[in-house]
């Protein structure tokens, strides 16, 4: 993982979502625990603990990156999250940002979704910050072999043959209902890709985004395309340069790539009876199946 990439990602993303750390609006709630999942650096976790110092917040990840200077309402743990969660119940208010494209989950619904709302408390939140598609284009500028495109492709076809798609999140408005979230809302935020933008606010978005990108496509594909293509790594970097140089010389196709990333709140009512649902769709297929 590189550290520094995660740090430009954040950059680009606050700037974004013009320095708003959620959306949902947690002043409906008056939380007070949260739980902050892949946390990585922790650089989200640290910034909200600041924000509200009467909150205690709770970041996990499985690799200890995140650094030793936090507020004293904020604690790391290490665990992997997609074993049945030890970090404990009755959150407020949780949240994940950038995992899908960076292909943590075999199944974000099973193991990210319904986890949260087992252990939210009635009326918390969840917020997904993830990102959608890596790369695409609004009005058919894009061609189809630009090197970024290609890429893009190669990292899905990978992913998918791994079981680790990275292009899922448009669907994750559907797992949420389907869990038993309620209020369920969606905001889509286009990130730009290169300085190509107009506005100035989105001119600095997309040169954090071509950066980070820059410090982490050869991570990114370097293994995933190994053991799928059979690709060396000399073969990787050239693929990975190629397509973010790219990104600023084509004239033609600068300024209409985009990015989408996808937000998400939701207010579970009633929890209990709708997992008490699910558990008995669960018999109810296993009888029929049976
Ligand atoms: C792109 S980083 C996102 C970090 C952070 N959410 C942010 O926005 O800055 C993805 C993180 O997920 C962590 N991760 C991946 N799979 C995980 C798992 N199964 N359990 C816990 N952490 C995991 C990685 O270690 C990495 O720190």
């Amino acid at each position: 993982m590189d550290l520094n990439a995660l740090d430009i990602q954040n950059e680009a993303i606050m700037t974004l979502m013009h320095d708003k750390l959620h959306l949902a609006p947690l002043s409906t709630t008056s939380p007070s625990q949260m739980l902050d999942v892949c946390t990585g650096r922790g650089i989200w976790a640290i910034d909200i603990a600041d924000q509200y110092p009467d909150l205690t917040v709770k970041g996990v990840d499985w690799a200890p990156v995140q650094t030793s200077w936090v507020p004293p309402n904020l604690h790391f743990e290490t665990d992997d999250m997609r074993r049945p969660w030890e970090c404990g119940s009755s959150y407020d208010y949780i949240h994940t940002r950038a995992t899908i494209y960076m292909g943590c989950w075999e199944d974000f619904k099973k193991d990210v979704v319904e986890q949260a709302f087992d252990n939210l408390r009635p009326g918390g939140w969840f917020e997904s910050q993830e990102i959608g598609r890596l790369v695409m284009c609004d009005d058919g500028t894009l061609p189809a072999d630009a090197p970024l495109a290609t890429w893009a492709r190669y990292l899905n076809t990978a992913a998918s043959s791994q079981h680790r798609p990275r292009d899922v999140a448009g669907q994750m408005l559907e797992w949420y209902k389907e869990v038993g979230f309620v209020d369920v809302q969606q905001h889509v935020f286009k990130m730009p890709i290169g300085t190509w933008a107009a506005d100035p606010r989105l001119r600095t978005t997309g040169a954090f985004w071509l950066a980070s990108l820059d410090a982490r496509l050869e991570g990114l594909s370097l293994r995933i395309f190994n053991e799928t293509f059979g690709w060396e790594p000399a073969h990787v970097a050239v693929c990975c340069a190629s397509s973010v140089i790219t990104v600023g010389m084509d004239e033609n196709t600068k300024s209409r790539r985009s990015e989408f990333a996808w937000l998400r709140q939701t207010e579970p009512q009633e929890p209990y009876y709708s997992r008490l649902h699910r558990v008995l769709c669960g018999l109810w297929a296993q009888a029929n199946a049976g």
